[in-house]
């Protein structure tokens, strides 16, 4: 698609790419302070946290692990159901582990409390979240994140990772797709 049509797609630009880059290296900042002394692994949720967790680990000055989880919730079209499959799981044993999810956006909230409740029944030493998006009024249920990027409104957007029908993901900032593309 030429740039001319993809613009036609979208509306505004939410969060600049220059935006995020500030962004993460300020919740990198905390990160490291937080987890001083302590190992740390990092869990980013496939597909959409592949740029978010690219960007973040690269902005930490220390080691980590890194592993990748994919679910799929059912449900119809763009609406999470909370009801979850695991499609790829984690390489890594998560018994006295400190984890970090990464995760591009918090919409309802469902697809992370499973997962929360899922990781806690594993064992882990503690669980936090790293969400570069939330949308607040969109939640279903209360996620305690510890590290968000930004708060935004309620539009579905696409970029940095994020898709409608697996496109948009490598824009470089988050824009809101326009709703002639889905309606
Ligand atoms: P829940 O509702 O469980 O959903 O918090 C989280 C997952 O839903 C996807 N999601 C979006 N994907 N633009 C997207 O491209 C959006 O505006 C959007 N809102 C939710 C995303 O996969 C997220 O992990
Ligand atoms: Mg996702």
């Amino acid at each position: 698609m030429r740039a001319a049509d993809i613009a036609d797609q979208l509306s505004t630009v939410l969060v600049t790419e220059e935006q995020i880059h500030d962004k993460l290296g300020e919740l990198a900042a905390r990160v490291e302070a937080d987890y001083a002394g302590k190992d740390l692994l990092l869990i980013g949720v496939l597909k959409g946290a592949v740029m978010v967790m690219a960007d973040f680990s690269r902005k930490l000055r220390r080691d980590v692990v890194i592993d990748w989880m994919a679910v799929s919730s059912y449900g119809a079209g763009t609406k999470s159901s909370g009801v979850v499959q695991i499609r790829k799981d984690l390489d890594t044993d998560l018994t006295g582990k400190h984890v970090l999810i990464v995760e591009d956006i918090i919409d309802s909230g469902l697809t992370l409390s499973w997962l929360l409740e899922n990781f806690a029944s594993r064992g882990a030493a503690s669980i936090e979240i790293l969400a570069l998006l939330r949308k607040p009024e969109a939640a279903k249920v209360e996620i305690d994140c510890r590290y968000v990027g930004f708060d935004i409104p309620t539009d579905f957007v696409v970029g940095y990772g994020l898709d409608y029908d697996e496109r948009f993901r490598n824009l470089r900032d988050v824009a809101v797709l326009a709703p002639h593309v889905y309606s």
